[in-house]
C-alpha cells in the first residue's frame, strides 16, 4: 500500500516507518520541517512538506494514498498549556481525513489513549465508547480527543476502515522522552524516587516496536470501526517502577502523600495517580497481535533510561 502517515517523525511514527517499509509498503510522511523530512529519507519514506493545519495538504494527499495514519500531534504546544487548542487542531485532521477517504473502503487508523478509560479496573475495547458514569469525567481537550476518536470510528459506517489504536501511558523504549524519562528526570531532580499513596495503582505499557507492529496490522486487517489497545503489560505498579528507578538512581523509593503530589511531580502527578490497567485480549483475537519485545520493569532494568543525565 501506498500509506500517508502524520507524525511519521515522532516517537512511535520513527518506528511504524520501518515497519511499513519492511512490509513492503510505500511510506509518505508529513515533515513539517527539513529535519523531520531528513530523518523520513533516511529511514526510506517520502516527505510531504506540510503541517497538520494544512488541511489540503492532508486532503490531497490521503486522496492520493491506498490508507492513512495519522499519529501527529501537537504536543509542544499541549504540554506547554494549550491541550485545547492541540486536540482542535486535530479534531480539524480527523475530520478532514475522514472526508477525503469517505467511500473509498480504505484504512484510516489514528492514535489515542487507554488512561482513565475505567479507573480502578482493567479497562477493555469495549471500554470508552459510550457514556460511562465510572471513567475519569473528561473536560476541554481530554474530551475533544475522545470525540475526535469516536469520529473516526463513525466513519466506518461510510465506507472507511477506519480503527483508533488506544496507547498506554508509556510506549517505551531505548530514546524514549515521555512519562518514563520524566519520571526519571525527577527523581534526579528531587532525590528520591517516589510513587504516590502507596504506590499500588497501576499503568499499562508496550514497547514501542510493538505498537508500531500493531499499527501495521490496523492498517492492513483491522475491520471497520474497530478499536485497538497496544497493552502489552496489563497493569505495572507505579511503586514498581519507582522501586527500579530508585535502584538505578541509586535513590530512596519514597511515598509521596497525595496532598504533595502536585509539588513533587508537577504536571506528571495528575497522570500518575491514576489507577488505569488494561487490557488486549479482544485486539489480539481480532488482528493476531502479540506482544515479542521485553515489557516495562523489563526494559527499565536495562540501564538505557538512566545513561543520559539531561532525561
Ligand atoms: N508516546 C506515548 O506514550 C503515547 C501515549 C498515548 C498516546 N500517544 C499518542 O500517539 C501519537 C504519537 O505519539 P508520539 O509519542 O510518537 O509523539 P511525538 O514523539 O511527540 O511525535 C509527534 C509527531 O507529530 C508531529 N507534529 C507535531 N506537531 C505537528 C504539526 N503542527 N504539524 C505536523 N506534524 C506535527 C511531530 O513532528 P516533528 O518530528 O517535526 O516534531 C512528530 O512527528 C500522538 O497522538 C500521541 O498523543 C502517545
Amino acid at each position: 500500500m501506498r500509506v500517508f502517515v502524520t507524525g511519521a517523525s515522532g516517537w512511535i511514527g520513527s518506528a511504524v516507518v520501518p515497519e511499513l517499509i519492511g512490509e513492503g509498503h510505500e511510506v509518505i510522511g508529513l515533515a513539517r520541517s527539513d529535519a523531520s523530512a531528513a530523518a523520513l529519507g533516511a529511514a526510506g519514506a517520502k516527505a510531504q512538506r506540510g503541517t497538520i493545519d494544512d488541511l489540503d495538504t492532508l486532503r490531497d494527499a490521503a486522496a492520493a494514498s491506498d490508507g492513512v495514519i495519522h499519529l501527529a500531534f501537537k504536543h509542544d504546544i499541549a504540554f506547554s498549556g494549550d491541550f485545547q487548542g492541540a486536540a482542535d487542531a486535530d479534531r480539524r485532521a480527523v475530520e478532514t481525513f475522514g472526508e477525503a477517504l469517505a467511500g473509498s473502503g480504505r484504512p484510516f487508523v489514528i492514535a489515542s489513549g487507554t488512561l482513565g478509560l475505567a479507573p480502578g479496573r482493567v479497562a477493555t475495547e469495549r471500554d470508552g465508547n459510550g457514556p460511562d458514569p465510572a471513567a475519569t469525567p473528561l473536560i476541554g481537550g481530554a474530551a475533544t480527543r475522545r470525540a475526535s476518536a469516536q469520529m473516526t470510528l463513525s466513519f466506518a459506517s461510510r465506507s472507511v476502515r477506519s480503527s483508533v489504536v488506544r496507547l498506554p501511558p508509556t510506549v517505551h523504549g531505548e530514546g524514549d522522552n515521555g512519562f518514563m524519562a520524566a519520571l526519571v528526570g525527577i527523581a534526579r531532580d528531587t532525590g528520591v524516587s517516589g510513587y504516590i499513596g502507596d504506590g499500588s495503582n497501576r499503568w499499562p505499557a508496550v514497547h514501542r516496536l510493538d505498537a508500531a507492529h500493531l499499527f501495521r496490522l490496523a492498517l492492513e486487517k483491522a475491520p471497520a470501526g474497530s478499536v485497538l489497545h497496544a497493552i502489552a503489560d496489563e497493569g505495572v505498579p507505579i511503586r514498581a517502577i519507582a522501586e527500579v528507578i530508585g535502584r538505578h538512581l541509586d535513590l530512596p523509593v519514597v511515598a509521596i502523600s497525595p496532598a504533595d503530589a502536585g509539588e513533587h511531580f508537577g504536571w506528571l502527578a495528575g497522570f500518575l495517580a491514576v489507577d488505569s490497567p488494561a487490557s488486549s485480549s479482544l485486539t489480539r483475537e481480532l488482528v493476531g497481535w502479540h506482544q515479542t519485545h521485553t515489557g516495562l520493569i523489563d526494559d527499565l532494568e536495562k540501564g538505557h533510561y538512566f545513561h543520559n543525565p539531561s532525561a
